[in-house]
């Protein structure tokens, strides 16, 4: 979910070429119809925005259409630098990072229960989420919801004996779309990049994964910190570079 740009895409780009059989969904239908083409016998394409009420059905439909999946991966999400907190933005990261996640996220947890061999969810969230961020708060905090949500799930899958394993990927500034605001940001690194990381994560059953190596020192730390100290930081990215 996801793949028609940034990590999504290239993620599908390089599990394509390894022969998997992929379910490829976003709001444009373009950019999977370009994988399709050169994947054909691959690729089933499905237009779906995590925002509307038929999601569920839409995901449950190219479920069918696979003849069942292994893993569900969700790399669909929104963000924005919001310092006057404009509602239209906060909602719409509400409403694609919360509550377009959730339902996508509980159509398949579900779907991984009813069958006995169970399954692996997936889901791009950031290191945004592990301090609260103040040039980003919408983002920062359904981020936050994430990181707890894939947490709160996992609990829930051992305590039911369900098997399904999770992987909450968190990187840091990656250069995708989400990012083309002219802000200049540190440690970046480039999709392709994140992606190969993202795949030997969900190769290796990892639970959580912070990408790259540079956030991995880093979020222990900052995690540290306490919060006298953090809400007087500076973090911020400079205008116009
Ligand atoms: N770039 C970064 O620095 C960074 C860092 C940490 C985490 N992340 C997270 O990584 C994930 C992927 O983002 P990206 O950086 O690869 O950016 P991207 O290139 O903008 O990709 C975002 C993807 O989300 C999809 N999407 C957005 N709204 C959707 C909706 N309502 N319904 C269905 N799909 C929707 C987009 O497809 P359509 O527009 O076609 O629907 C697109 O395929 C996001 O969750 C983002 O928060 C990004």
């Amino acid at each position: 979910m996801g793949a028609s740009s940034g990590m999504g895409y290239e993620l599908a780009k390089l599990m394509l070429r390894d022969g998997h059989t992929l379910g490829l969904a976003a709001r444009r239908l373009q950019p999977l119809k370009e994988l399709q083409t050169a994947y054909p016998q691959q690729v089933k394409i499905s237009a779906i925005d995590v925002t509307a009420a038929d999601a569920p059905q839409r995901i449950q439909s190219l479920i069918e259409e696979l003849g069942g999946i292994d893993i569900y991966f969700h790399s669909s999400g929104i963000g924005k630098q919001n310092w006057m907190l404009d509602a239209t933005i906060e909602e719409a990261t509400l409403r694609t990072n919360a509550l377009g996640f959730t339902q996508c996220i509980g159509t398949v947890y579900r779907y991984f229960a009813s069958r006995p061999e169970g399954g692996h969810i997936a889901c791009i969230s950031s290191i945004a989420g592990t301090k609260g961020l103040g040039v980003a708060p919408s983002y920062s905090a359904t981020k936050a919801f994430q990181n707890c949500y894939m947490q709160a799930l996992e609990q829930q899958a051992n305590m039911r004996h369900l098997p399904i394993r999770f992987t909450d990927i968190r990187p840091g500034f990656v250069d995708t779309a989400l990012l083309n605001d002219s802000h200049h940001y540190p440690m970046l690194i480039q999709p392709e990049k994140a992606a190969r990381q993202i795949y030997k994560a969900l190769l290796r059953n990892r639970h959580v994964v912070v990408i790259d190596w540079r956030y991995r020192l880093l979020v222990p730390l900052w995690k540290l910190l306490p919060n006298a100290i953090w809400r007087r930081l500076r973090i911020r990215t400079r205008d116009g570079e």
